[in-house]
């Protein structure tokens, strides 16, 4: 035996190194390769595989991790380190890995959230751009930038549902509806991931956090979601499963529990559900310490039972919490945890490994380190980042056309240190991004009016929010000020209880308006969903500009002075009141559904239920009109398709872009469905006068949903169509599903 076994491991050694393998290769069943190798492993070697740890240089989380990592790779007892920045620093961790007595390679992970040098806007931005094309564009560059420094994991993207804005982590996902997140998971997903990791310019991505994160008690980061399983099927699970239907290599489950089950310990949702009935062949990684965490929220009694509980439940890898490294190899001794969970984790991690090609050269991924400085290259990069910064902003009023800038406009007043901060337009979760790269807005303004006076005011202290005195700004044409979130304000462990424009900032535009007679735009900056009623009445202009990255200056200037007509939507409803949070516009009609002047109804008694601005919401320099869905009959049978036209006309003096937006409601049902359900979105490019028919096409099964026992349904009866640019601004008709 003893013999075979070193005969094994002489010819897998050979095979490694010999180009044999041929890995890069995602859809090749490996299966036969990793048997081999599982073979060859001893208990210790395979526990190491389920292992990762943080490079102790950067940590993303609260440091646990007090072990020498350096010798556990080299003993063969770490499968991925993560948070190594540099190609020679995956280089010596891959050589210590190439020490090892099995010689298995190091995965090497990061949150590339958006963007690894070129920092794009934000997620929840980029989704506000509703260009599905272009997301993915940029998560295939952050990609290829990615791979370039010797990583070959993205920990994303964030697919979360997010419903409430003082939840910090809003910033990471595409908001709050489930058919659009599922979208905008697919396309990052095959993004990052492409079709094959042949060239090493892709990489693995990794869905999270599997799964309900977004709903949070209060937005209380870390807390509880306490939902519905029909909830949870309806709204939470469904990018999940587009991503995983888009073939993710990995998920990562997350610090919540789910109805009183911690999400890493949930074997219904990560053994059952995501392995078993949707198929998944790739591995799970828990989030960092969540595992050990299972007994802080009172499930296990302590590390071991926390580990064995999170093995059972399907977590394939412990993210920095040890537990697996202290307790597996005994749980399996002791006969508390059968060998074949070891070996389930231990295969899917192999295999991703020998798909990355890694099995074929492990320092595959660390040849192209000169990309990261070659100049066209980064200019391509930043060409693209430009193009998304600027469909990601909002334009959320603009009262007698203020914007864009008039071409008679000789002096601006630019107010507030925002303008000036390269860092915040960096936003929350920044890889190896740094504000030497970044254009401000001053910067950016600067260059696109050369011949105009622009006059920084700072008005207000960046750290503080103490208000500066204000010189005499009468003797402008324009004040422009920005205000909002700086960007450690949103992201994770930023959960806030008060998410209004800090009072100052908004007592600054007040007195801008009152003080001077020229209009006032303001450039509204953060991470998240904000409250700004005080100073919304007094703003002549409001562009919501989010975090948008290295280009923001550029971006952000575009549209100010039209170079490009704004055409970014909401992809989660701002609120009027704190109080209205969580807020989404496909909420249930209830027995008593919200009318004006109604008193029992839905609603609150001392405010309005309305929004300040509702999702899909997002005006143009232009003016759109949309008629009535149109579907090609009246009547449907189960499978046939529904074909829907919509006729759009640019009525405006503009060439612009619109995004049309479709949603369904399902009349009656076994189980109440929302008032609305975003189904399909087209832009569509029109210039002034032009008019075009375009067309949606619907499934039968586009017209399902969860139902009891979270089965999957689709129910005959009257369906009804919306089209529209705006939750809030739809056309409607209607038809028939019969059995
Ligand atoms: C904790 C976060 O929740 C997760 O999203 C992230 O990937 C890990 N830390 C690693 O940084």
């Amino acid at each position: 035996m003893k013999s075979l076994i070193i005969l094994l491991f002489l010819i897998l050694n050979s095979l490694f190194f010999s180009g044999y393998t041929k890995g890069q290769d995602k859809k090749r069943d490996f299966s036969v390769e990793v048997d081999s190798v599982l073979r060859l492993m001893t208990l210790e070697e395979k526990v190491g595989q389920m292992i990762q740890y943080s490079n102790n240089r950067l940590n993303t989380g609260p440091a646990i991790n007090t072990n020498n990592v350096t010798e556990e790779v080299r003993t063969g007892r770490v499968g991925s380190v993560f948070n190594v920045l540099s190609v020679e620093h995956t280089r010596q961790y891959q050589d210590l890995a190439m020490q090892s007595r099995l010689k298995i390679p190091l995965l090497f992970g990061l949150d590339v959230v958006h963007g690894m040098k070129t920092t794009f806007p934000i997620p929840l931005a980029e989704a506000a751009s509703f260009d599905l094309a272009l997301m993915e564009k940029a998560a295939e560059i952050s990609a290829a930038e990615t791979s370039a420094y010797g990583i070959h994991w993205s920990f994303a993207p964030m697919v979360d549902i997010s419903r409430d804005a003082r939840w910090g982590r809003v910033m990471e996902g595409a908001g709050e509806d489930p058919w659009y997140g599922s979208q905008v998971a697919k396309a990052r997903v095959k993004g990052f991931q492409g079709d094959s990791y042949e060239d090493r310019k892709t990489i693995m991505a990794c869905a999270k956090h599997f799964a309900a994160y977004g709903a949070v008690v209060a937005g209380k980061d870390y807390s509880e979601a306490d939902i519905s399983e029909n909830t949870l099927h309806n709204i939470y699970l469904p990018p999940f499963k587009a991503a995983v239907d888009a073939g993710v290599a990995t998920l990562m489950n997350g610090f919540n529990e789910i109805n009183g089950i911690p999400a890493t310990a949930h074997k219904g949702l990560q053994r059952e559900l995501l392995k078993q009935e949707w198929g998944f062949d790739g591995f799970v990684v828990s989030d960092w310490g969540s595992v050990s965490e299972i007994a802080t929220h009172g499930m296990a009694k302590d590390n071991k039972e926390a580990a064995k509980l999170a093995v059972l439940a399907g977590c394939d890898m412990d993210m920095e919490s040890m537990s697996y490294e202290r307790n597996l190899v005994d749980l399996v001794n002791e006969g508390q945890l059968d060998i074949r969970f070891i070996n389930d984790a231990v295969k899917r991690i192999l295999t991703k490994k020998f798909e990355l090609g890694l099995f074929d050269d492990p320092y595959g991924y660390t040849y192209r380190s000169n990309e990261i400085d070659d100049e066209n290259i980064v200019s391509s990069y930043r060409t693209v980042a430009r193009d998304i910064a600027v469909k990601s902003i909002v334009l959320l009023k603009n009262q007698q056309e203020v914007l864009p800038i008039n071409p008679n406009v000789q002096k601006i007043a630019l107010v507030g240190p925002l303008n000036k901060s390269r860092k915040d337009m960096l936003g929350s979760w920044v890889a190896v991004g740094t504000e030497d790269g970044v254009i401000s807005v001053y910067e950016g303004l600067r260059t696109a009016l050369p011949d105009v006076e622009i006059t920084y005011i700072e008005g207000y202290d960046l750290e503080t929010n103490e208000l500066k005195t204000l010189p005499e700004t009468d003797h402008f044409d324009l004040v422009i000020v920005a205000v909002g979130e700086r960007a450690q304000e949103s992201g994770e462990a930023k959960s806030k209880v008060d998410i209004n424009v800090h009072k100052n900032q908004q007592q600054l535009v007040k007195t801008l308006k009152e003080e001077s007679t020229s209009p006032v735009v303001t450039l509204l900056m953060g991470g998240r969903p904000l409250v700004f009623s005080d100073m919304e009445p007094l703003s002549d202009a409001i562009l919501m500009t989010w975090w948008l990255g290295t280009e923001a200056g550029n971006a952000i200037a575009d549209v100010l002075t039209g170079k490009h007509n704004p055409s970014g939507k909401l992809p989660m409803t701002f609120p009027k009141y704190i109080g209205q949070c969580p807020i989404y516009y496909g909420h249930k009609n209830t027995g008593r559904p919200w009318q004006p002047d109604n008193r029992y109804v839905t609603g609150y008694m001392d405010e309005t239920v309305l929004p300040a601005y509702p999702f899909g919401f997002g005006l143009s320099y232009t003016d759109f009109e949309i008629g009535k869905p149109k579907t090609d009959r009246e009547t449907y049978e189960m499978g046939d398709t529904v074909q829907v036209t919509v006729d759009v006309k640019n009525t405006g003096t503009r060439l612009g872009t619109e995004t049309v937006q479709l949603y369904l409601r399902d009349m009656v049902s076994s189980v109440t469905r929302p008032v609305l359900e975003l189904c399909g979105i087209q832009q569509v490019a029109l210039s002034c006068g032009e008019e075009k028919r375009i067309t949606f096409t619907l499934t039968t099964n586009d017209l399902g949903f969860y139902a009891a026992e979270n089965k999957f349904v689709v129910e005959p009866g009257q369906f009804k169509l919306f089209a529209g640019n705006s939750s809030d601004n739809l056309e409607s008709s209607s038809f028939e599903l019969i059995d």
